[in-house]
């Protein structure tokens, strides 16, 4: 059904987990896909050759960019130059109680999470505006509605991103870009492999879930290319749930 040809991506957060699966499935869909990883561009370059492996003729390039540095944005653009898509999902995530977490850990969560996305925002929108067609999709998180003890400040930064895809739908919606938000539910990555290992956590996860399993990350692409598609240009300002069904609950 979608067909991203001619389109250029940039899924951030693309060597591992969720940013991985979407990055494929651009790939499978004929879009330029940017692998980004955080400092390693050999692990960029494994996903790509893993990508090719699936997709022989898949368009995928390689590229770094730490987060947690100042010039993120423009260490980014001068890789990939200007693009169509996107996919904002690389995030920080400290589990840590409210009365505990430092000064450290929080501007980390609020730099990474939220600023990051405006200021990649701030630098790729202007093509997007130019050519009268854009895709900006952020990866939030069911935690913006269900409240982890030990998560606080990291739903705090996904809530404010929440409001940004509000604010900047509204904004760049007349020049044909829209803004959304994928969240994912509990799905099963590297980030929470070891937590997830735990019986107890894990069957209270288990619990939460009406679908009755946890997530795949290839559970989220299907989600993510929706947002980015042709057929999904009158979606924007909206928040898209993948997680079985547990804000049900
Ligand atoms: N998994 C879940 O259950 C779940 C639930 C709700 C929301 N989410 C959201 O989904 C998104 C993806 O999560 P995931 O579980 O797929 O995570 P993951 O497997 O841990 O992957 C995280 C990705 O972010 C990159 N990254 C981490 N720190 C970075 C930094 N300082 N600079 C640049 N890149 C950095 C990593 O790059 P390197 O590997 O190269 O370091 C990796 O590609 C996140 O926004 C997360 O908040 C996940």
């Amino acid at each position: 059904m979608f067909d991203f040809t001619g389109k250029k991506v940039l899924v951030t957060g693309s060597s591992s987990g969720i940013g991985k699966a979407v990055a494929l499935e651009f790939a499978r869909h004929h879009a330029k896909t940017f692998v980004h990883a955080s400092r390693s561009m050999e692990k960029a370059q494994g996903v790509c050759e893993e990508i090719r492996k699936e997709v022989p003729d898949a368009d995928v390039v390689p590229i770094v960019a730490d987060f947690l540095k100042d010039d993120v944005a423009d260490v980014l653009y001068e890789q990939t130059g200007d693009i169509d898509i996107l996919v904002q999902n690389v995030s920080i995530q400290y589990r840590v109680a409210w009365d505990e977490i430092t000064d450290e850990q929080f501007a980390d969560q609020i730099n990474v999470n939220l600023r990051s996305s405006l200021k990649l925002t701030q630098k790729y929108a202007p093509y997007m505006k130019q050519q009268k067609w854009g895709r900006i999709i952020y990866v939030g998180s069911i935690q913006q509605h269900q409240p982890h003890p030990m998560m606080a400040v990291y739903a705090a930064s996904k809530d404010g991103q929440m409001s940004l895809v509000k604010n900047l739908g509204k904004q760049l919606a007349p020049f044909g870009i829209t803004v959304n938000c994928m969240s994912p539910g509990t799905i099963l990555t590297p980030r929470n492999e070891k937590v997830l290992e735990i019986k107890e956590y894990h069957d209270a996860c288990l619990a939460g879930i009406p679908a009755g399993r946890l997530g795949k990350p290839a559970d989220c692409a299907g989600a993510v290319l929706l947002l980015a598609s042709e057929e999904g240009s009158f979606i924007n300002g909206v928040e898209l749930l993948v997680d079985g069904g547990a804000h049900l609950l």
